[in-house]
């Protein structure tokens, strides 16, 4: 079973978007077992976005992460780190089908609304970086779980 990080961004959350998509991830089967609304503390935007230090938008992201309320979230499932990648869509939501979070509900790069890790190393970084082990709550079974015996 694997795991994910993803955080609903700052113009989700303002544009009243948090149900609409975490909708999608409970629809698809992915079980949620961490989640917390919070702004976003600066040292923590920096790391997480640590890859992109020193390109043309690297500040106008940390700016915008930091904007407002996020919602983080660690998600469990088969697969979940390519699989969420699908539902989420390209960086870019002009390039995102249609059907995807970015393809349905953005227009920019920069305000895409949602994060999701995009390999195992840095899905395990990220989960790391925003949670605490004690956050997480694998105690429970999903019904698609329960139905596939697991
Ligand atoms: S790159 O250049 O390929 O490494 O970047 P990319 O993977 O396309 O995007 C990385 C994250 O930066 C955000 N982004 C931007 N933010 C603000 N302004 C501009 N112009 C911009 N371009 C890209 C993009 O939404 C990605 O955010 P995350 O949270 O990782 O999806």
């Amino acid at each position: 079973m694997e795991r994910t990080f993803t955080a609903l961004k700052p113009d989700a959350v303002k544009r009243g978007l948090i149900a609409k998509i975490i909708e999608r991830i409970e629809n698809k089967g992915y079980k949620i077992i961490g989640m917390k609304m919070m702004n976003v503390p600066l040292e923590l935007a920096e790391k997480h976005y640590a890859e992109h230090f020193g390109k043309p938008f690297y500040n106008s992201l940390i700016e915008y992460i930091t904007s407002g309320p996020v919602v983080a979230m660690v998600l469990e499932g088969d697969n979940v780190i390519l699989g969420l990648r699908h539902i989420v869509g390209k960086t870019n939501p002009d390039e995102a089908d249609v059907g995807t979070i970015r393809g349905d509900f953005c227009t920019t790069k920069e305000y895409n609304s949602i994060h999701a890790s995009d390999s195992i190393e840095s899905a395990e970084r990220e989960i790391n970086l925003w949670f605490k082990k004690e956050e997480l709550c694998d105690n429970y079974k999903t019904s698609l779980e329960i139905l596939m015996g697991k």
